[in-house]
């Protein structure tokens, strides 16, 4: 892999504080993503990095907690001893107790001087939901609600439309809709972006992109891990609402969307909004659950929660009529891959079936969209065999390999999630409205899986057997597994 670091755009210098330092995702996920962007030149020695926990501990304990999170860039030869070091320097350890409300005035007192200066401030609530209304209230309480104020918020944004709705008004209460940022990480993976490229910036799809050419859609995102430590709520969520509410369903509305006419944050929201509300309700026999054999095993109790879900969606509109999207997701699988597969119609009259040659066939023109691993595109295509012996067709690829085309390393989508929050740009996050449609179109098929078991499927395998796609003569297509095999 060649390790040249990306161009990148400048960031204001800004003030990070999060609450929940100390947890799994600001470990994880947060302070490595900071890590890179320092590393790439984007953040400065003028930025500030507030972890703020319950108990404190030195800067460079917290250090040692996330360095294990910041390995590859170490083994990139981009991170040094020296680096990290600096790095370190950026960040403060503040005491926080949101509950107990300890620690707001020494967070005010901390940021006093650059709150004058009007940089962007941004509150990274990195804790359970339930602490968010109270967060909020503690910022207010200490005056670091002001007009460059942000506040970024993680899924899960309820667990139906009445607590969503609840969650929002909390939040609502005290920062404005153009301060918050709910992240959905799948919209920070490059090649979801390169979607929006894809179908915005190019002629030769969007003139095809409709139910004219278009046969049906697949997205999957398939996981060979199990629920192993979030076993307890992953229990009271499910894929339906751990994975399709959200992922599953903004890939679908990013396939699906009409062109926004500028690519700003609520033209493309707005746009996204149009598909969720858009979405047909699901009919008897358009959903199938599943769960993996071990699941109970793992979980330490029974439990009818689904680990698998597969779906037949329709969208009710002139573009998308009558072409069904199958979306499916699940863990423990034998697949690892997010992708897209379009599938285009076959041909409208076929001059090269009835010349009586057996290798004939309808190979289907299909555009793989790979979001994750190997992200980048692959374009299905019928081509002829070399050579004399008549016209036999068979299929071949066009393959952009985007680490290959573009010899970069491919930041994480936090790191491109962060830099948006600075630059205060929030076309990647998730307004209200379009959680509140999401939650609108998946209560009421929760409500009626409830009514059935999961069926069981054994690990690696690909879930439970297919009955949705099955019943329409198609089958699902496994472009990562087809290859790897
Ligand atoms: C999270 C879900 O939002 O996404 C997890 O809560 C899931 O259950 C994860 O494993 C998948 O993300 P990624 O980036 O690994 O595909």
């Amino acid at each position: 892999m060649n390790n040249a670091l990306p161009e990148t755009a400048i960031t204001h210098d800004s003030d990070f504080v999060i609450f929940g330092g100390s947890g799994d995702l600001s470990l994880r996920k947060i302070f490595p993503a900071l890590f890179w962007r320092f590393l790439n030149g984007q953040i400065t020695e003028n930025f500030r990095l507030i972890s703020c926990m319950r108990k404190v501990i030195t800067t460079e304990e917290f250090g040692n907690n996330f360095r294990p999170f910041c390995e590859n860039a170490f083994e990139s030869g981009i991170a040094n001893d020296q680096k990290w070091e600096s790095f370190l320097k950026l960040i403060q350890i503040l005491e926080l107790d949101i509950l107990n409300d300890i620690g707001g005035d020494k967070l005010y007192d901390t940021l006093k001087s650059d709150l004058a200066k009007e940089r962007p401030c941004i509150f990274y609530l990195a804790v359970a939901p339930k602490l968010f209304g109270a967060s909020c209230v503690l910022l207010q309480k200490n005056n670091l609600v002001l007009p460059q104020s942000r506040v970024v918020v993680e899924k899960p944004f309820g667990h139906d439309k009445a607590s969503a709705l609840a969650l929002n008004n909390e939040i609502l209460d005290v920062f404005d809709e153009g301060q918050i940022y709910r992240i959905d990480h799948y919209l920070g993976k490059e090649t979801v972006q390169n979607l929006m490229a894809l179908r915005f910036a190019n002629v030769i799809f969007e003139s095809q992109w409709n139910n004219h050419y278009i046969d049906h859609v697949q997205i999957t995102a398939a996981e060979t891990v199990g629920v192993e430590q979030r076993a307890s709520y992953y229990d009271s969520y499910g894929a339906l609402r751990d994975m399709v509410q959200n992922h599953l369903l903004q890939l679908l509305c990013l396939v699906a969307m009409e062109p926004p006419s500028h690519f700003d944050a609520d033209q493309v929201r707005n746009e996204k909004l149009r598909v969720l509300q858009a979405l047909r309700p699901l009919k008897d026999g358009e959903v199938q659950i599943g769960q993996y054999d071990n699941y109970i095993r793992d979980l330490n109790r029974k439990s009818d929660t689904e680990t698998f879900v597969a779906m037949k969606i329709n969208i009710d509109n002139w573009r998308w009529a009558g072409v069904p999207f199958y979306i499916r997701t699940g863990k423990k699988l034998g697949l690892h891959a997010s992708e897209i597969v379009i599938t285009f119609k076959n041909r409208p009259h076929d001059i090269f079936a009835k010349n009586n040659d057996p290798n004939v066939e309808d190979f289907p023109n299909r555009l793989v969209i790979r979001v994750q691993p190997q992200e980048g595109l692959k374009l299905h295509l019928t081509a002829k065999k070399p050579g004399p012996g008549g016209m036999r067709l068979f299929p071949s690829e066009l393959n952009l390999s985007f680490s290959e085309a573009f010899a970069e390393r491919l930041p994480d989508a936090y790191e491109r999630l962060l830099m948006d929050i600075a630059r205060g740009n929030q076309t990647l996050f998730m307004r209200s409205d379009e959680v509140l449609a999401a939650w609108e179109y998946i209560d009421p098929i929760i409500a009626k899986l409830r009514q059935n078991n999961p069926q069981i499927y054994s690990s690696n395998s690909l879930g439970p057997e297919d009955e949705i796609l099955k019943r329409e003569g198609r089958q699902w297509f496994n472009p990562s597994l087809d290859e790897d095999t």
